[in-house]
Protein backbone atom coordinates (compact mmCIF):
# COMPACT_ATOMS: atom_id res chain seq x y z
CA UNK A 1 0.00 0.00 0.00
CA UNK A 2 1.44 3.46 -0.96
CA UNK A 3 1.80 5.58 2.00
CA UNK A 4 -0.78 8.18 2.92
CA UNK A 5 0.48 11.59 1.82
CA UNK A 6 0.05 14.15 4.78
CA UNK A 7 0.44 18.27 3.38
CA UNK A 8 1.76 19.70 7.42
CA UNK A 9 1.03 23.78 7.19
CA UNK A 10 2.02 24.79 10.79
CA UNK A 11 1.38 28.28 10.27
CA UNK A 12 1.93 31.45 12.63
CA UNK A 13 2.04 32.36 16.66
CA UNK A 14 1.47 28.93 18.21
CA UNK A 15 1.19 26.75 14.78
CA UNK A 16 4.57 25.59 14.65
CA UNK A 17 5.29 24.81 18.76
CA UNK A 18 1.75 22.77 18.60
CA UNK A 19 1.76 21.44 15.59
CA UNK A 20 5.99 19.79 16.37
CA UNK A 21 4.20 18.11 19.24
CA UNK A 22 1.47 16.58 16.65
CA UNK A 23 4.39 15.36 14.65
CA UNK A 24 5.41 13.08 17.41
CA UNK A 25 2.19 11.54 17.70
CA UNK A 26 2.57 10.84 13.86
CA UNK A 27 5.91 9.39 13.96
CA UNK A 28 4.95 6.99 17.38
CA UNK A 29 2.11 5.36 15.06
CA UNK A 30 4.61 4.98 12.69
CA UNK A 31 7.46 3.18 14.97
CA UNK A 32 4.40 1.40 16.55
CA UNK A 33 1.58 0.52 14.16
CA UNK A 34 3.78 1.03 11.12
CA UNK A 35 1.13 3.84 10.07
CA UNK A 36 3.60 5.50 7.83
CA UNK A 37 2.68 8.80 5.90
CA UNK A 38 4.54 10.83 3.38
CA UNK A 39 5.03 13.89 5.17
CA UNK A 40 5.45 17.41 3.61
CA UNK A 41 6.03 20.66 5.48
CA UNK A 42 5.27 24.15 3.68
CA UNK A 43 4.57 27.71 4.52
CA UNK A 44 1.31 29.51 5.08
CA UNK A 45 -0.24 32.71 6.53
CA UNK A 46 2.06 35.29 7.63
CA UNK A 47 4.78 33.09 7.74
CA UNK A 48 4.61 32.65 3.88
CA UNK A 49 3.94 35.96 3.18
CA UNK A 50 7.06 36.83 4.61
CA UNK A 51 8.87 34.80 2.48
CA UNK A 52 6.38 34.64 -1.42
CA UNK A 53 4.83 38.13 -0.38
CA UNK A 54 1.47 35.97 -0.63
CA UNK A 55 -0.30 34.10 2.50
CA UNK A 56 -0.08 30.41 0.69
CA UNK A 57 1.77 30.19 -3.18
CA UNK A 58 1.28 28.38 -5.94
CA UNK A 59 3.41 25.67 -5.14
CA UNK A 60 2.25 25.16 -1.60
CA UNK A 61 -1.59 25.22 -3.11
CA UNK A 62 -1.01 22.30 -5.78
CA UNK A 63 1.07 20.07 -2.78
CA UNK A 64 -2.92 20.94 -0.59
CA UNK A 65 -4.83 19.84 -3.89
CA UNK A 66 -2.52 16.42 -4.35
CA UNK A 67 -2.66 15.46 -0.52
CA UNK A 68 -4.22 12.85 1.29
CA UNK A 69 -5.01 15.19 4.04
CA UNK A 70 -3.55 18.42 5.55
CA UNK A 71 -2.61 18.98 9.45
CA UNK A 72 -2.96 22.73 9.79
CA UNK A 73 -1.84 24.87 13.08
CA UNK A 74 -3.04 28.80 12.88
CA UNK A 75 -2.34 31.70 10.92
CA UNK A 76 -2.61 35.52 11.81
CA UNK A 77 -1.30 37.77 14.04
CA UNK A 78 -0.52 41.63 14.64
CA UNK A 79 2.81 41.60 12.71
CA UNK A 80 0.61 41.45 9.40
CA UNK A 81 -2.06 43.72 10.87
CA UNK A 82 -1.34 46.26 7.67
CA UNK A 83 -1.07 43.45 4.74
CA UNK A 84 -3.97 44.25 2.47
CA UNK A 85 -6.71 41.99 2.98
CA UNK A 86 -6.27 39.46 -0.25
CA UNK A 87 -2.55 38.83 0.80
CA UNK A 88 -3.40 38.21 5.21
CA UNK A 89 -2.59 35.29 6.82
CA UNK A 90 -5.71 34.30 6.97
CA UNK A 91 -6.91 34.68 3.33
CA UNK A 92 -4.31 31.68 2.93
CA UNK A 93 -6.90 29.69 4.92
CA UNK A 94 -9.63 30.82 3.22
CA UNK A 95 -8.19 30.15 -0.14
CA UNK A 96 -7.36 26.57 0.81
CA UNK A 97 -11.08 25.86 1.79
CA UNK A 98 -12.55 27.45 -1.15
CA UNK A 99 -10.15 25.84 -3.65
CA UNK A 100 -10.23 22.27 -1.66
CA UNK A 101 -14.69 22.60 -2.05
CA UNK A 102 -14.07 22.11 1.87
CA UNK A 103 -17.99 23.15 2.67
CA UNK A 104 -18.28 20.48 5.98
CA UNK A 105 -16.55 22.11 8.88
CA UNK A 106 -16.75 19.67 11.98
CA UNK A 107 -16.60 21.29 15.05
CA UNK A 108 -17.07 19.31 18.28
CA UNK A 109 -17.52 20.62 21.69
CA UNK A 110 -16.86 18.01 24.29
CA UNK A 111 -16.21 18.25 27.96
CA UNK A 112 -13.00 16.50 29.54
CA UNK A 113 -14.79 15.07 32.27
CA UNK A 114 -11.19 16.44 34.31
CA UNK A 115 -11.43 19.95 32.63
CA UNK A 116 -15.54 20.02 33.46
CA UNK A 117 -15.24 22.20 36.55
CA UNK A 118 -12.92 24.59 34.20
CA UNK A 119 -16.00 25.43 32.36
CA UNK A 120 -17.56 28.88 32.65
CA UNK A 121 -20.72 27.18 33.30
CA UNK A 122 -22.04 25.38 36.20
CA UNK A 123 -20.36 21.47 36.42
CA UNK A 124 -24.06 20.14 35.98
CA UNK A 125 -24.84 22.21 33.02
CA UNK A 126 -21.88 20.90 31.33
CA UNK A 127 -20.68 17.54 32.37
CA UNK A 128 -21.02 15.15 29.72
CA UNK A 129 -21.38 17.32 27.23
CA UNK A 130 -20.58 16.58 23.33
CA UNK A 131 -22.15 18.43 21.13
CA UNK A 132 -20.95 18.21 17.03
CA UNK A 133 -21.36 21.57 15.57
CA UNK A 134 -21.19 21.38 11.35
CA UNK A 135 -20.69 24.65 9.85
CA UNK A 136 -21.13 25.42 6.32
CA UNK A 137 -17.92 26.60 5.24
CA UNK A 138 -17.57 27.60 1.63
CA UNK A 139 -20.01 29.82 1.05
CA UNK A 140 -22.50 32.66 2.73
CA UNK A 141 -21.36 35.87 3.38
CA UNK A 142 -17.65 35.03 3.82
CA UNK A 143 -17.64 34.55 0.15
CA UNK A 144 -20.19 36.28 -1.45
CA UNK A 145 -19.38 38.66 -4.39
CA UNK A 146 -20.45 41.78 -4.04
CA UNK A 147 -17.80 42.01 -0.79
CA UNK A 148 -16.34 45.79 -1.31
CA UNK A 149 -16.71 49.52 0.07
CA UNK A 150 -16.92 52.05 -2.29
CA UNK A 151 -16.92 55.84 -2.16
CA UNK A 152 -20.25 57.23 -1.98
CA UNK A 153 -20.14 60.79 -4.15
CA UNK A 154 -20.41 62.83 -0.70
CA UNK A 155 -16.93 61.27 0.26
CA UNK A 156 -18.60 58.89 2.81
CA UNK A 157 -18.21 55.08 2.28
CA UNK A 158 -20.52 52.38 1.73
CA UNK A 159 -19.63 48.38 2.72
CA UNK A 160 -21.27 45.66 1.19
CA UNK A 161 -20.91 42.00 2.46
CA UNK A 162 -23.44 39.36 0.45
CA UNK A 163 -24.76 36.40 2.00
CA UNK A 164 -25.38 34.11 -1.05
CA UNK A 165 -26.97 30.45 -0.59
CA UNK A 166 -28.00 27.75 -2.98
CA UNK A 167 -30.09 24.70 -2.72
CA UNK A 168 -26.92 23.04 -3.49
CA UNK A 169 -24.72 24.67 -0.48
CA UNK A 170 -27.40 24.24 2.18
CA UNK A 171 -28.56 20.74 0.77
CA UNK A 172 -24.68 19.13 0.78
CA UNK A 173 -24.16 20.42 4.10
CA UNK A 174 -27.49 19.09 5.40
CA UNK A 175 -26.85 15.79 4.12
CA UNK A 176 -23.45 15.59 6.25
CA UNK A 177 -25.02 16.72 9.18
CA UNK A 178 -27.74 13.50 8.76
CA UNK A 179 -25.34 11.16 8.29
CA UNK A 180 -23.17 12.05 10.95
CA UNK A 181 -26.40 12.05 13.24
CA UNK A 182 -27.62 8.44 12.02
CA UNK A 183 -23.63 7.52 14.05
CA UNK A 184 -24.07 9.88 17.12
CA UNK A 185 -27.37 11.13 18.84
CA UNK A 186 -30.23 10.34 16.01
CA UNK A 187 -30.70 14.16 16.74
CA UNK A 188 -29.82 17.39 14.00
CA UNK A 189 -30.85 20.89 14.99
CA UNK A 190 -30.54 23.37 12.04
CA UNK A 191 -29.81 26.84 13.19
CA UNK A 192 -30.40 29.83 10.40
CA UNK A 193 -32.48 33.64 10.95
CA UNK A 194 -35.42 32.70 8.89
CA UNK A 195 -37.08 35.45 10.69
CA UNK A 196 -35.12 38.04 8.96
CA UNK A 197 -32.99 36.49 5.83
CA UNK A 198 -34.18 35.21 2.95
CA UNK A 199 -30.94 32.84 3.09
CA UNK A 200 -32.40 31.44 6.50
CA UNK A 201 -35.84 31.23 4.76
CA UNK A 202 -34.13 28.90 2.09
CA UNK A 203 -32.09 27.05 4.80
CA UNK A 204 -34.88 26.34 6.53
CA UNK A 205 -36.88 24.53 3.54
CA UNK A 206 -33.85 23.12 1.72
CA UNK A 207 -33.36 20.61 5.21
CA UNK A 208 -36.46 19.76 5.67
CA UNK A 209 -36.87 18.52 2.57
CA UNK A 210 -33.65 16.32 2.58
CA UNK A 211 -35.03 15.49 6.00
CA UNK A 212 -38.65 14.53 4.86
CA UNK A 213 -37.16 12.75 1.11
CA UNK A 214 -33.95 11.04 2.62
CA UNK A 215 -33.35 11.21 6.59
CA UNK A 216 -37.28 10.89 8.35
CA UNK A 217 -35.88 9.10 10.89
CA UNK A 218 -33.44 11.64 12.21
CA UNK A 219 -34.98 13.99 14.95
CA UNK A 220 -34.90 17.16 13.21
CA UNK A 221 -35.51 20.77 14.97
CA UNK A 222 -35.28 24.17 14.37
CA UNK A 223 -33.29 27.08 15.79
CA UNK A 224 -33.49 30.89 15.13
CA UNK A 225 -29.58 31.56 15.77
CA UNK A 226 -29.53 34.38 18.43
CA UNK A 227 -31.90 31.76 20.37
CA UNK A 228 -29.91 29.09 19.71
CA UNK A 229 -26.96 31.29 21.49
CA UNK A 230 -29.03 31.66 24.15
CA UNK A 231 -29.79 28.05 24.60
CA UNK A 232 -25.96 27.09 24.61
CA UNK A 233 -25.71 29.03 27.73
CA UNK A 234 -28.98 27.95 29.18
CA UNK A 235 -29.03 23.73 28.63
CA UNK A 236 -26.48 23.18 26.21
CA UNK A 237 -26.98 19.03 27.07
CA UNK A 238 -30.09 19.39 24.71
CA UNK A 239 -27.92 19.76 21.33
CA UNK A 240 -26.40 16.58 19.73
CA UNK A 241 -25.74 17.95 16.13
CA UNK A 242 -26.13 21.44 15.17
CA UNK A 243 -26.03 22.42 11.38
CA UNK A 244 -25.38 26.09 10.15
CA UNK A 245 -23.96 28.53 7.81
CA UNK A 246 -20.78 29.86 7.33
CA UNK A 247 -20.79 32.99 9.78
CA UNK A 248 -23.29 31.55 12.37
CA UNK A 249 -21.21 28.74 12.38
CA UNK A 250 -18.20 30.33 13.03
CA UNK A 251 -19.25 31.93 16.29
CA UNK A 252 -21.42 29.40 17.83
CA UNK A 253 -18.86 27.00 17.50
CA UNK A 254 -16.74 30.10 19.71
CA UNK A 255 -19.40 29.86 21.66
CA UNK A 256 -19.91 26.27 22.25
CA UNK A 257 -16.34 25.60 22.72
CA UNK A 258 -16.12 27.96 25.94
CA UNK A 259 -18.45 25.56 27.18
CA UNK A 260 -15.90 23.15 27.25
CA UNK A 261 -13.31 24.98 29.25
CA UNK A 262 -11.26 25.62 27.23
CA UNK A 263 -10.56 26.47 23.30
CA UNK A 264 -7.49 24.99 23.16
CA UNK A 265 -8.82 21.05 23.44
CA UNK A 266 -10.81 21.72 20.84
CA UNK A 267 -10.10 20.41 17.54
CA UNK A 268 -11.58 20.34 13.84
CA UNK A 269 -12.54 19.04 10.24
CA UNK A 270 -13.28 20.42 7.06
CA UNK A 271 -14.11 18.30 4.79
CA UNK A 272 -15.00 18.17 1.25
CA UNK A 273 -17.23 15.39 -1.14
CA UNK A 274 -15.60 12.25 -2.08
CA UNK A 275 -14.58 11.87 -5.88
CA UNK A 276 -15.33 8.84 -7.51
CA UNK A 277 -12.21 7.06 -5.63
CA UNK A 278 -13.65 7.77 -2.40
CA UNK A 279 -10.79 10.30 -1.90
CA UNK A 280 -11.66 12.98 0.15
CA UNK A 281 -9.93 16.58 0.18
CA UNK A 282 -9.72 17.04 4.05
CA UNK A 283 -7.71 19.73 6.11
CA UNK A 284 -7.83 19.36 10.06
CA UNK A 285 -6.84 22.46 12.13
CA UNK A 286 -7.49 23.39 16.23
CA UNK A 287 -10.13 25.65 16.98
CA UNK A 288 -8.21 28.41 18.85
CA UNK A 289 -6.23 30.84 16.74
CA UNK A 290 -2.68 31.30 16.88
CA UNK A 291 -2.14 33.18 19.96
CA UNK A 292 0.53 35.54 19.17
CA UNK A 293 0.75 36.60 22.81
CA UNK A 294 1.85 33.77 23.70
CA UNK A 295 3.71 31.94 20.90
CA UNK A 296 7.65 31.26 21.10
CA UNK A 297 7.26 30.75 24.90
CA UNK A 298 6.95 27.04 24.97
CA UNK A 299 3.25 27.40 26.82
CA UNK A 300 0.85 26.70 24.51
CA UNK A 301 -1.50 24.04 24.86
CA UNK A 302 -0.67 21.28 22.15
CA UNK A 303 -3.62 19.01 22.69
CA UNK A 304 -6.22 20.25 19.94
CA UNK A 305 -3.90 19.74 17.69
CA UNK A 306 -2.99 16.39 18.67
CA UNK A 307 -6.83 15.82 18.23
CA UNK A 308 -6.60 17.33 15.27
CA UNK A 309 -4.38 14.46 13.81
CA UNK A 310 -7.10 12.23 15.52
CA UNK A 311 -9.73 13.19 13.54
CA UNK A 312 -7.35 13.40 10.51
CA UNK A 313 -7.36 9.69 10.84
CA UNK A 314 -11.05 8.92 11.91
CA UNK A 315 -12.69 10.96 9.15
CA UNK A 316 -9.81 10.18 6.30
CA UNK A 317 -8.59 7.01 6.63
CA UNK A 318 -11.31 5.06 9.11
CA UNK A 319 -9.11 4.50 11.37
CA UNK A 320 -11.33 4.29 14.55
CA UNK A 321 -9.47 2.91 16.89
CA UNK A 322 -6.00 4.39 16.55
CA UNK A 323 -8.43 8.27 16.68
CA UNK A 324 -9.90 6.84 20.12
CA UNK A 325 -6.32 5.83 21.19
CA UNK A 326 -5.03 9.12 21.11
CA UNK A 327 -8.31 10.56 22.71
CA UNK A 328 -7.81 8.12 25.69
CA UNK A 329 -4.40 9.17 25.71
CA UNK A 330 -5.06 12.94 26.45
CA UNK A 331 -7.93 12.23 28.55
CA UNK A 332 -5.52 10.26 30.66
CA UNK A 333 -2.66 12.67 30.64
CA UNK A 334 -5.88 15.66 31.75
CA UNK A 335 -7.16 12.85 34.73
CA UNK A 336 -3.46 12.95 35.63
CA UNK A 337 -3.52 16.48 36.48
CA UNK A 338 -1.31 17.88 33.83
CA UNK A 339 -2.29 21.07 32.37
CA UNK A 340 -1.07 23.93 30.62
CA UNK A 341 -1.91 27.50 31.37
CA UNK A 342 -5.00 28.20 29.67
CA UNK A 343 -6.30 24.99 31.48
CA UNK A 344 -5.06 25.49 34.86
CA UNK A 345 -6.79 24.59 37.97
CA UNK A 346 -5.66 24.87 41.45
CA UNK A 347 -3.84 22.10 42.90
CA UNK A 348 -2.70 20.93 39.03
CA UNK A 349 0.40 20.40 37.53
CA UNK A 350 1.72 23.49 35.12
CA UNK A 351 3.68 21.81 32.08
CA UNK A 352 5.30 22.95 28.80
CA UNK A 353 3.80 22.36 25.34
CA UNK A 354 6.84 19.77 25.23
CA UNK A 355 5.59 18.26 28.73
CA UNK A 356 2.48 17.99 27.52
CA UNK A 357 3.42 16.40 24.11
CA UNK A 358 6.32 14.01 26.36
CA UNK A 359 2.55 12.77 28.67
CA UNK A 360 0.93 12.11 25.28
CA UNK A 361 3.30 9.84 24.12
CA UNK A 362 4.06 8.23 27.56
CA UNK A 363 0.16 7.65 27.83
CA UNK A 364 0.61 6.06 24.26
CA UNK A 365 3.29 3.65 25.36
CA UNK A 366 1.43 2.63 28.31
CA UNK A 367 -1.81 2.07 26.61
CA UNK A 368 -0.21 -0.01 23.76
CA UNK A 369 1.69 -2.17 26.05
C1 LIG B 1 -12.28 30.13 12.21
C2 LIG B 1 -11.57 31.46 12.14
C3 LIG B 1 -11.55 31.91 10.69
C4 LIG B 1 -12.97 32.12 10.26
C5 LIG B 1 -10.69 33.15 10.41
C6 LIG B 1 -9.23 32.93 10.85
C7 LIG B 1 -10.74 33.57 8.98
O1 LIG B 1 -12.21 32.36 12.98
O2 LIG B 1 -11.79 29.17 11.59
O3 LIG B 1 -13.30 30.04 12.89
O4 LIG B 1 -13.58 33.16 10.53
O5 LIG B 1 -13.53 31.19 9.64
MG1 LIG C 1 -13.79 31.57 14.16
Amino acid sequence: MNNKKLLVLAGDGIGPECVQQALRVVDWFGRNRSLAFDIEEDLVGGAAYDVHGTSLADTTMQKAVDADAILFGSVGGPKWDGVPRDLRPENGLLRLRKRLDLFANLRPATVFPALAEASSLKTELVSGLDIMIIRELTGGVYFGEPKEITTLPDGSKRAVDSQIYTTREIARTARVAFDLARQRGNKVCSVEKSNVMETGVLWREVVSEIHRDEYPDINLSHMLADACAMQLLRAPKQFEIIVTDNLFGDMLSDEAAMLTGSIGMLPSASLGAPDAQGRRPALYEPCHGSAPDIAGQGIANPLAEILSFAMLLRYSFDLVGEAVLIETAVERVLDAGLRTGDIMQPGKTKVSTGAMGDAVLAQLDALAA
